[in-house]
């Protein structure tokens, strides 16, 4: 054989043992740790379709890295489209000769009575400070505050209308969820002083033991009311909201179907129900359909955001509703972004696609948007809001609502109805801002609802864009990876029933402003 036709099967003999290799570890990983059952994976299978998510990519990343001494880097990894792709990239990678960074031994100081014993051969050696290997995953943390460039967390001082004092200075609020603005309503701040003065500031424990009060029931039931539904529960957050009723309505026999633009609440309860989870492409209602095939002849669950909480779209409900009737599977949409945004009075998704009432099985909500409160709620039929009631873990073993937040969204709730202007204002605000915004030149993605991303190219121009802003007094909040895909970051705006023609004007002055200045407009 001559050398080159050598060298060539060479080649293809090492890209056959990697794709073989890659194989092996996706499907160990779909058995063991997604509990998905076997699937016939072949070199073309988009990786996105076998439902990988971050923590599944991290788990694949190491197998990789111990079996052939390859350092993939994890972001590229998710630009990969399927195991051929990954194949390559690994084969062009150099092999490293340096194991994974050994920990540093540390001696701990044990104190001087330790050195006086005799010491065993049982003794264990020194081992690392326990600490140390957190402190080393907080390495982008730290560079991103000594570049100045670590915009999270600023401390807010001051609430004026739309208008905050943040780490300082005077900044107008353009990343908030209060979409009404009904955190400084003269209503919830009445209703919620008075719900302290009346029970005191927490409450007496957990819901089915001592902690209902009056409040929960009035919340419970208005909550009923205004999602068209015959029964409701409230949670102390959204998060747990997630967490609590996905794990409870499926289990491992179960499947779960979820949109790839998901929030991580609602990933998070599918991954703790334990129910293998099937995502498809975004608001694709032929992958969906492919999903709810595949899923066939189990109890199976279909999740969705009403509104995407990085993107501002909306989920196509009629379709969604639609498959999950020909497949008898249960329909769960999360309203944390649709509350007091869609529907012609602001009651969300069901009004703004009028759809029937028992069309969506479990639709749950958040009380720390819209309506100026925290925690979170599910309402639905009254067989499965009692089952929540006595099964779900996040309702039993949780302290109740605090009744402060128990009366403000109650307030509120009464706000949308009876100024219904807020809605209409808020919708005007929307129109005015993107308008503006587009006629500048900026990329908002797909949006169509008060949540407005400015794609900003790359992580450096997005914290840029906030230095800049935020130096001009207009707070907007940057979401870089991996809260959104490495190669898909933006500043995320909200628009809020408070921003009146004058605010809008200035943040679209600030934002051209910095667009130029970081070449992202002309
Ligand atoms: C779509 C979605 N669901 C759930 C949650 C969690 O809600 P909470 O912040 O009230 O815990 C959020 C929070 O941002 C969200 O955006």
């Amino acid at each position: 054989m001559n050398p080159a036709a050598n060298a060539s099967l060479v080649g293809f003999e090492s890209k056959r043992s990697t794709r073989d290799l890659i194989r092996k570890n996706i499907l160990a990983y779909l058995r063991e740790e997604a509990r998905l059952p076997n699937q016939e994976i072949t070199d073309e299978t988009p990786l996105a379709q076998l439902g990988i998510d971050s923590l599944g990519m991290a788990s694949l990343n190491f197998a990789l890295e111990k079996e052939i001494s390859k350092r993939p880097n994890q972001e590229i990894m998710y630009e990969l489209e399927n195991i051929k792709q990954l194949a390559e990239y690994l084969d062009s990678l150099p092999v490293v000769t340096d194991s994974p960074t050994p920990p540093s031994v540390t001696p701990v100081n044990l104190g001087p009575s330790i050195e006086a014993q005799e010491v065993s051969p049982q003794v264990p050696a020194p081992v690392e400070d326990k600490i140390a290997h957190y402190e080393r995953l907080n390495g982008r943390v730290r560079a991103v505050k000594a570049m100045g460039l670590y915009f999270f967390e600023p401390e807010i001082t001051e609430h004026d209308g739309p208008w905050v004092v943040a780490d300082g200075k005077r900044m107008l609020m353009l990343g908030s969820y209060e979409y009404l603005g009904l955190l400084g309503h003269p209503r919830t701040k009445q209703a919620t002083h008075d719900a302290v003065q009346h029970f005191g500031t927490g409450h007496h424990g957990a819901r089915l033991l001592a902690g209902t009060t009056n409040l929960h029931r009035q919340l419970e039931a208005k909550l009923a009311k205004w999602m068209h539904s015959q029964d409701a529960i409230v949670f102390s957050s959204g998060y747990v909201t997630n967490l609590a009723t996905i794990s409870t309505l499926v289990d491992h026999n179960c499947f779960i179907i979820g949109d790839e633009w998901n929030h991580a609440s609602i990933v998070d309860g599918c991954r703790l129900s334990k129910a293998p989870l099937l995502t498809f492409k975004h608001n694709d209602m032929n992958s969906l359909a492919e999903r709810l095939r595949q899923a066939e002849g189990r109890r199976t669950l279909v999740v969705v955001d009403a509104v995407f909480s990085m993107d501002g779209d909306i989920v196509n409900l009629p379709a969604v509703i639609d498959l999950c009737k020909r497949h008898n599977a249960l329909l769960m949409v999360d309203e944390a972004h649709s509350l007091g945004v869609l529907g012609k009075t602001g009651h969300g998704i069901q009004e703004h696609f009028g759809v029937a009432d028992g069309d969506i099985d479990v639709k749950m909500g958040t009380l720390s948007k819209t309506l100026a409160s925290s925690g979170g709620f599910v309402a639905g039929r009254e067989e499965l809001v009692t089952y929540l009631r006595h099964h779900a873990r996040g309702y039993i073993f949780s302290g109740a609502l605090s009744t402060g937040h128990t009366a403000a969204a109650i307030a509120a709730l009464d706000v949308i109805d009876n100024e219904p202007e807020l809605v209409v204002q808020l919708r005007v605000n929307l129109f005015y801002y993107l308008k503006g915004l587009l006629e500048l030149g900026f990329d908002t993605g797909c949006t169509v609802t008060p949540i407005v991303p400015i794609m900003t190219r790359d992580e450096a121009t997005t914290l840029d864009m906030t230095r800049l802003c935020r130096e001009a007094g207009l707070f907007v909040v940057p979401v870089v990876f991996p809260a959104v895909p490495s190669n898909a970051p933006r500043l995320r705006t909200c628009i809020s029933s408070l921003h009146g023609k004058p605010e809008v004007d200035f943040a679209l002055e600030v934002l051209a402003k910095a667009g130029k200045q970081t070449g992202l407009i002309k």
